[in-house]
Order: structure tokens, then C-alpha cells, then sequence
């Protein structure tokens, strides 16, 4: 199936973004896309890919945050023999690989300021040169660069350069968490429990409206990727017709607005959910990262991801009175 095909959204905010999609697949501009953790970054950035005047030739994708800093220049422009110490032979990089397709800069906010520059020259005059190489080189790729990080903040804090972002983001596509696409959370509910019930083959038909409505009220940290997980778990659990609150485990839940004013306790816990739960997305669940941005000890860390049952998050509207079946 087709990434775009594959996308389920029929919300406003959704329904800008395919639109979106269809008009810069035509140009061979760059494209930032940003959006929370499993919003649909990499779908996007393939869908892009497959519509675009390039679709013939490769779309190769390099996760800048996970490589380490002293490998990525040569992962991404290659490497000339003898370069550093192991470089025994030449060696092309991911860019020139893309060549004719479409370079996917996955977590671009991780380049260390040296590889912006050498980016940015990219985007600016098509060039480069290998690492330990003299000779310029020159390829046609489409850059393609996405971050869950607000690369804004990364500017302020002299992290990203701002003629980078700029020129990154002429053509930006931004994902909106689950929790702000309306009834798109219900309708991704149903097409993912279909297709669950068909994959276990289980005879389910729907989910009760209580389970429903625990749909509508958590707040997905993890968006697409944490709901296509929570509803095939409940699949798996389900014994009976419906999926029930219970199938689908949503404990960690982040408290409701009115339990704010409840009790001093309650506010605490609230706030640590969330601020625990930004961090996790934002070191993708580096829990190392995680501990020493919230100034506590890993001890500490590990304690109270199990107690709001927060652990699968590292691993990895309006209520309803009936219960909603598949068609
Ligand atoms: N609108 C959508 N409809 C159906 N499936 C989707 C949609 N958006 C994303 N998915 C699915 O959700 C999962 C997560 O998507 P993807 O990997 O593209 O997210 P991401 O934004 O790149 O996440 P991360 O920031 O963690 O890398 C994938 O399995 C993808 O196929
Ligand atoms: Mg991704």
C-alpha cells in the first residue's frame, strides 16, 4: 500500500496535511516535517517520496540521533581512504546513495552545529566533499528532514542554526498530536482494531462505550504508534465481543482537569506525568537523557515510570452512551 493510502484522517488539521503532502511532492524543495513522537513523520516523509518526481530512484533514510557524533559525517557525506584511523577504503555515504531520491534526515535537531554547516551548504549550492577529501562533489537529492524536538528552542540555545531552520523549513508540514484530531483518534481506533481482529482472528465487534470514552479521554503521549500498540494489546486481552477499558490498559491516563483543584497531591502527580512523559518523547526514550534533564537519579526515574505505570512508554472528546462495532 501507498504511505499516503495508508494514512487514516478525515479531521480538518488531517486533511490540511495531505493536502499539503500532494503540493510539495511536486517541487524538490526541502521539507521539515515536526511532530510529537508516532504522529507520522517517517509515513509522511515516504509519502512525499513515492508522489514525487523522484519516486523512481531511492528514498534513504539516516536517523541523525541515533549515530554516534563521530561516525555521522561519514555515514552521511562518506568517507575518502584514510581519512581517520579504519577508514581502509573510500567509502560513499547516505547522501550520495540517495542520489537521484530522496535523503530522509530522520531527528535532523541532533546534527552538531560542524554538519549543519555542511548541510546547509548542500541545500545552498547542491556540493559537498567526502570526509578527508579535497574534491567537491556535487548530487541531486531531495532532502526530506524531520524532529519531534522544538527546533526553535534549539535556536534560542545557539543548538541550531537559524539560516539551517530557514532554509529546512520553506516547505513545513507540521503533525498534530492525536489528541488535537478530534474524531480521527475513534476512526484510527476502528481501522486498527479490524485489522487486529482479522491478524488474531478474533471475533471482536467493537468497543463499549466506556472504553470508548477512555479512548477520548487519555491524552496518547505516544499518538499513532501508542494506539495501533494499545488497541492490538487489547485484541490480544479481549474476551469478550467489545473491547473493554480494562482490554485496552490505559492506567497511565493523565488526570482530568477537575482533579487539579482536588488535592495538592493530585496536581503533583499530574505535573510529573507530563513533564516525564515531554521528556521520554524528547530523548526517545534515552532514560539516561531522561533522568538528568528532570534532575533525578535513574533510581529515582525507574521508581515512579512504575508507578504511573508509565514503562511502556520506554519499551517501545466528546463521551459516548453506545457501544461503536465495526461495519
Ligand atoms: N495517520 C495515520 N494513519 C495510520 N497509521 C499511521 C498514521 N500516522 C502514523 N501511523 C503509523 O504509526 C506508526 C508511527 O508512525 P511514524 O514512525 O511515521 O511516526 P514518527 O512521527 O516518525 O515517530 P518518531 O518521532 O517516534 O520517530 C507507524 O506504524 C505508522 O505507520
Ligand atoms: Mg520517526
Amino acid at each position: 500500500m501507498e504511505a499516503l493510502e495508508e494514512m487514516v484522517g478525515t479531521s480538518p488539521v488531517m486533511c490540511a496535511v495531505f493536502d499539503s503532502i500532494r503540493k510539495v511532492a511536486q517541487t524538490d524543495m526541502p521539507v521539515l516535517i515536526t511532530g510529537e513522537t508516532g504522529t507520522g513523520k517517517e509515513l509522511i516523509a515516504q509519502a512525499i517520496h513515492e508522489r514525487s518526481r523522484q519516486k523512481q530512484g531511492p528514498c534513504v533514510p539516516i536517523n541523525c540521533g541515533a549515530i554516534p557524533d563521530t561516525l555521522l559525517e561519514s555515514e552521511l557525506f562518506g568517507h575518502e581512504r584514510g581519512a581517520f584511523t579504519g577508514a581502509v577504503q573510500q567509502k560513499r555515504g547516505k547522501l550520495e546513495a540517495a542520489a537521484d531520491g530522496t535523503l530522509f534526515l530522520d531527528e535532523v535537531g541532533d546534527l552538531l552545529p560542524p554538519l549543519q554547516v555542511k548541510l546547509l551548504r548542500f541545500l545552498q549550492e547542491g556540493t559537498f566533499e567526502r570526509l578527508g577529501g579535497q574534491r567537491t562533489l556535487r548530487v541531486n537529492a531531495r532532502i526530506i528532514a524531520a524532529t519531534n524536538v522544538d527546533l526553535k528552542l534549539a535556536i534560542d540555545k545557539n543548538l541550531f542554526r537559524e539560516d539551517l531552520y530557514y532554509r529546512l523549513g520553506v516547505m513545513h508540514i507540521h503533525l498534530p498530536p492525536i489528541r488535537d484530531r478530534g474524531e480521527d483518534t475513534t476512526l484510527m481506533a476502528m481501522i486498527f482494531l479490524k485489522r487486529a481482529a482479522v491478524f488474531y482472528r478474533k471475533p471482536i465487534r467493537g468497543y463499549t462505550s466506556e472504553a470508548i470514552n477512555a479512548i477520548h479521554s487519555y491524552s496518547w503521549p505516544g499518538n499513532v504508534r501508542e494506539l495501533s500498540n494499545k488497541v492490538r494489546r487489547a485484541v490480544v486481552m479481549a474476551e469478550g465481543d467489545d473491547i473493554t477499558p480494562r482490554d485496552l490498559d490505559l492506567t497511565c491516563e493523565t488526570l482530568q482537569p477537575e482533579d487539579s483543584l482536588a488535592s495538592l497531591r493530585a496536581a503533583h502527580r499530574r505535573i510529573e506525568v507530563e513533564l516525564i512523559v515531554k521528556a521520554i518523547s524528547l530523548h526517545r526514550g534515552n532514560l539516561t537523557r531522561v533522568a538528568r534533564d528532570l534532575e533525578v537519579s535513574r533510581t529515582t526515574l525507574y521508581r515512579k515510570l512504575r508507578a504511573y505505570k508509565l514503562e511502556a512508554l520506554v519499551s517501545t472528546g466528546a463521551p459516548r452512551s453506545a457501544p461503536l462495532r465495526i461495519a
